[in-house]
């Protein structure tokens, strides 16, 4: 199930409960910009397409979307791609030259409808100025978030994410300091774990430059909207990834006890 509701005036999320067993659960969130020329921040996951596609007509019509901006590739991340473009001529996909090459090896993207956009260029939608930053922890080298002028709110792509074991929330602010940050490192750990090889000072710098984005939301694809205030101790939860105990997947002994679980 796919529930939206209104992070703030003309910013709409969109959320799939992901549930992994023994982790916890994770949000997978999508957003839609509202405005002269509306854009949709990444597409759902491919396991949830139907969805997901019901979900976004509650909140826009999506003959009015003009820009999907694809934070990065990944299945979470895809899943009304291509059906949003076969619909919507009007509609381009802003992205970088490695999002195509990847999406090539899947379902080529139409290239005449392609915005390239790399971390620390602008890119002017109409009515607002969209930035595009590489946050400071993410999984995948496509990864492009961005600062919107218009709400001053950061799209963090997967950084910022948190499992959490007791449940998804509406707003990050409902989480307990410290439910937020275990499942923010925890998370890093997993999404990230070439921080674990990060020179400490290069993510530290890193991180300085997010805080002084000073945004008025910050807004995850794996965390419910948090507002702006909430990025410091967000940032110094992502610099505590690299120091963090390495996350240890399960094994083939837990797969054979789930296996069992579930067959019980
Ligand atoms: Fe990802
Ligand atoms: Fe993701």
């Amino acid at each position: 199930m796919v529930t939206t509701a209104t992070v703030t005036s003309g910013i709409d999320v969109l959320t799939d409960d992901v549930d992994i067993p023994g982790l916890g659960h994770l949000p997978i969130n999508a957003y839609v910009l509202h405005g002269d020329a509306p854009v949709l921040v990444d597409t759902g996951s491919i396991a949830q397409a139907a969805a997901f596609d019901a979900a976004l007509r509650s909140v826009v019509d999506v003959a009015d979307l003009r820009w999907i901006w694809l934070t990065h590739t990944d299945f979470d991340h895809i899943g009304l791609l291509h059906r949003l473009l076969a619909e919507n001529p009007e509609l381009r996909v802003i992205t970088t030259f490695f999002g195509v090459g990847i999406m090539g090896l899947f379902d080529p993207l139409p290239m005449d409808r392609v915005n390239f956009v790399n971390p620390g260029e602008t890119i002017t939608l109409a009515d607002r100025t969209l930035t595009a930053v590489r946050p400071p922890s993410f999984d995948n080298p496509i990864t492009v978030g961005f600062h919107d002028d218009r709400t001053n709110a950061l799209f963090s792509a997967d950084c910022f994410g948190a499992l959490l074991p007791d449940g998804l929330v509406d707003r990050a602010d409902d989480l307990s300091d410290a439910a937020l940050r275990l499942g923010q490192v925890t998370w890093g750990t997993i999404d990230s774990s070439w921080m674990h090889k990060a020179d400490p000072a290069v993510i530290a710098a890193d991180l300085d430059r997010t805080r002084a984005i000073a945004p008025s939301y910050v807004l995850s694809a794996h965390l419910a909207p948090a507002p702006g205030s909430m990025l410091d101790r967000m940032c110094d939860a992502i610099g505590a990834v690299p120091s963090a105990e390495p996350f240890a997947a399960p094994d083939q002994a837990a797969l054979d006890g789930m296996l069992a679980a579930m067959a019980g």
